[in-house]
């Protein structure tokens, strides 16, 4: 079997990039290790900054999420149960969209003519430094695939970044100390926008999916379990860190799904080796505060994309050398958002009572300052390519 370009994982990164190819008529296979129904399964992150909407309008896909996203035009911060919105419109004259990971993911599945296979074990990545060529097993059977290029879409525990020779990789990496309960309800949100909570028990966020659905996640110890938490527990532990009459407000219910994801940031670098490129989790991870990792995966590929158009229609490898280059100037930036913003509303075992002064002053700065709160806006609606 011979294609153009092999694409490692069907997450956002692997279909967005599939789909940007095949429209412009550029051959493509997906090799995905799980099933369509367990990465349909997947909740995951849930705010799109424009530009990935305008990703995914390019790419056709974007006719639910204009029927069914809720466009928002600014967040709340609150401290201590003190509150503060920062209006992205009226700041920095944009917005995001909530929409979660799993329909976009759901709407390029539905969208794809090419091929893609599910349940592609071992997949194994063979001379990427010349004529690269990729090998799976499914039902008993090894399979090849002989390709002109490979993107390694496979996020952080894929195979791809694991098949360059580590001298050939720097990586950089924090890990946190804490990790993010997540809960899903059938109740509507408590309010009309995300609330992102510091607390001196640790930090929380409201957010949504829908106005019958709701996600809401608190900070736990890295090491927690999730079947220490009963509904009720998480419950009145999010109530504890949230001000008086969101606590109130909000609607409780069954959880219908509930999972821990561990805080990280990390990055490889370069992005490309040979014929194989990196991108979205399989190059980089944000702890989720400022909801980059999504986002961040359509940038880079439709950089990638955009680059392989070129190459394929003038024989230009120009935007192929300059994709990591040009990729990780804008993933710094959000890992320096996302790393700001943990910082600020998370609390930390090794902060002391000096590292919470600090934390309450940059809170203050925000409320005070118009200049610190465009910053906040332009970052967290997205920055430029
Ligand atoms: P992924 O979505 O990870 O997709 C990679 C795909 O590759 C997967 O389908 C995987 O099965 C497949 N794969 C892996 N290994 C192989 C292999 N060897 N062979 C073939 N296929 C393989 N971001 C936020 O902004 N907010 C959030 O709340 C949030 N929550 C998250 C919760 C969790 C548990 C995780 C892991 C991430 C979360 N993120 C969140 C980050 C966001 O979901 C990711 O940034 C985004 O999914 C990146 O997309 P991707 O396509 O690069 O990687
Ligand atoms: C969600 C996740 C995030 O990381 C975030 O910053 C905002 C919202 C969510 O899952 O809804």
């Amino acid at each position: 079997m011979r294609t153009q370009v092999a694409i490692i994982g069907s997450g956002p990164a692997g279909l967005m990039l599939g789909q940007l190819l095949t429209l412009a008529g550029i051959d493509n296979v997906i090799l995905e290790r799980k099933s369509a129904d367990y990465v349909l399964g997947r909740i995951r992150a849930g705010v799109l900054e424009q530009g990935s909407v305008e990703l995914l309008q390019r790419a056709g896909v974007a006719g639910r999420l204009h029927r069914e996203g809720l466009v928002h035009h600014g967040t709340d911060l609150s401290f201590d149960g003190d509150r503060l919105r920062i209006d992205f419109t009226g700041l920095v004259g944009r917005h995001v969209t909530v929409y979660g990971q799993t329909e976009v993911t759901r709407d390029l599945m539905a969208a794809r003519t090419a091929t893609s296979v599910y349940e592609a074990e071992d997949v194994e990545l063979h001379d990427f430094d010349g004529q690269p060529w990729v090998t799976w097993k499914k039902d008993g059977v090894t399979h090849r695939l002989d390709c002109d290029y490979i993107a390694g879409c496979d996020g952080y525990h894929g195979v791809s970044r694991a098949s360059i020779p580590s001298d050939a990789l720097t990586t950089f990496e924090r890990v946190y100390p804490f990790g993010w309960l997540g809960v899903l309800v059938d109740k509507p949100p408590v309010a009309e926008e995300l609330i992102y909570a510091h607390h001196e028990r640790g930090f929380a966020l409201c957010s949504q999916r829908s106005p019958t659905r709701s996600r809401y996640y608190v900070q736990v110890p890295a090491d927690e379990k999730v079947e220490s938490w009963s509904d009720d527990r998480f419950w009145d532990e999010l109530r504890r860190r949230l001000d008086p009459a969101t606590a109130e407000a909000m609607q409780t219910g069954a959880s219908i799904e509930k999972s821990i994801a561990p805080l990280r940031s990390f990055v490889a670098e370069p992005l490309r080796f040979g014929k194989l490129f990196l991108s979205g989790d399989a190059a980089h991870i944000v702890p989720p505060t400022g909801a980059k990792g999504l986002n961040l995966a359509m940038s880079d590929v439709a950089m990638l994309a955009d680059a392989l158009i070129e190459f394929y229609a003038e024989r230009s490898s120009a935007g192929l050398d300059n994709y990591s280059a040009k990729a990780l100037s804008r993933i710094w930036k959000a890992e320096r958002f996302s790393w700001w913003m943990t910082s600020l509303l998370h609390t930390f075992p090794e902060n002391g009572p000096f590292g919470r002064r600090i934390q309450r002053a940059e809170f203050d700065y925000l409320s005070g300052s118009v200049a610190a709160q465009q910053s906040l806006a332009e970052n967290y609606t997205g920055l430029p390519a």
